[in-house]
């Protein structure tokens, strides 16, 4: 479909569509453009198992049938605390290759909450590294998590591995990294994606996809011609470093576990929750 003269008239204005009306379709022509074809590796197989049965589940619920929306948990022994004594790094490691071989696609996907005048907000990042000083993820800095950011220094994240009946939450302050070690990351991201990065001012409003999709091909055009793409100045990685982490595996009878550790005076503090 070709752009019209309204849609141009409206690029970086936000669109508003009303209820009920027809949806706008795709200004998109020709086939998928590159950055559609990224590193996505295809994991779409496997059946989740039905706990409460034990048998593989095949039935596919209606959307607003919450009634039928539950499954048992039960895949786990307890957890035991001393699976903690040498902090939350070996167990929350050792959580993600499993919840990975248990079929879990994107394990490393965490729910990052941050705060804007006392308001939570949530969405999905992927984490790029582990370790002692916590976990990582990138970003555009300058984007709606990123401002929130660097108001408070303070953030959540939530791995939900819900075939792998577990999660992990962790909460503490969220810093940028050096740009030296975003670089680092930035030179290993395939260059449809170095590309998008320059392309999107993220979360801001795009008049149309007519728009968004030029806006994906002025910057293709920028650096057609050079090696490497080089890093945009707001892009960037975050460290949350956690001061709390807490492990949650589903039990029998919503009987949980729930395992945190806590930071105070430099240690951590292994305590059980009730469930
Ligand atoms: C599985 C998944 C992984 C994502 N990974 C990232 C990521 O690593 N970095 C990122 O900026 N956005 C990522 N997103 C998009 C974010 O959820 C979000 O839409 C975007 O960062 C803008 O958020 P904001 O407007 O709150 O700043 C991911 C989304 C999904 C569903």
């Amino acid at each position: 479909m070709e752009e019209s003269a309204p849609d141009r008239a409206r690029e970086n204005d936000v669109v508003v569509v009303t209820p009920g009306a027809p949806a706008p379709t795709s200004g998109r022509t020709g086939g998928a453009p590159d950055h559609a074809t990224d590193t996505a590796p295809d994991h779409a197989t496997g059946t989740a198992p039905d706990h409460a049965t034990g048998t593989a589940s095949t039935e596919v619920l209606e959307p607003t049938d919450f009634d039928t929306m539950r499954v048992g948990y039960g895949l786990h022994d307890r957890l035991d605390e001393a699976d903690l004594a040498d902090g939350w790094l070996p167990l929350f490691t050792a959580w993600l290759d499993e919840a990975g071989r248990r079929g879990v696609r994107e394990p490393n996907a965490m729910v990052l909450g941050t705060v804007e005048d006392g308001r939570p907000s949530t969405r999905t990042v992927l984490c790029k590294g582990a370790d002692e000083e916590g976990v990582m993820f990138f970003t555009t800095t300058t984007s709606r998590k990123g401002a929130q950011l660097a108001a408070t220094g303070f953030a959540s994240v939530t791995f939900p591995w819900l075939v792998a009946e577990r999660q992990v939450h962790m909460e503490g302050p969220c810093h940028r990294m050096s740009r030296e070690d975003s670089l680092a990351y930035w030179r290993t991201r395939p260059r449809g994606s170095q590309v998008a990065a320059w392309a999107s001012e993220q979360s801001r409003p795009v008049g149309s996809v007519a728009r968004l999709e030029a806006l994906y091909e002025e910057a293709r055009e920028r650096f057609a011609g050079d090696e490497e793409v080089p890093m945009p100045d707001r892009w960037g990685g975050y460290r949350l470093s956690p001061e709390r982490v807490e492990f949650w595996q589903g039990g029998r009878d919503r009987f949980h576990d729930r395992v945190e550790c806590r930071l105070e005076d430099g240690r951590w503090v292994v305590s059980r929750l009730q469930p």
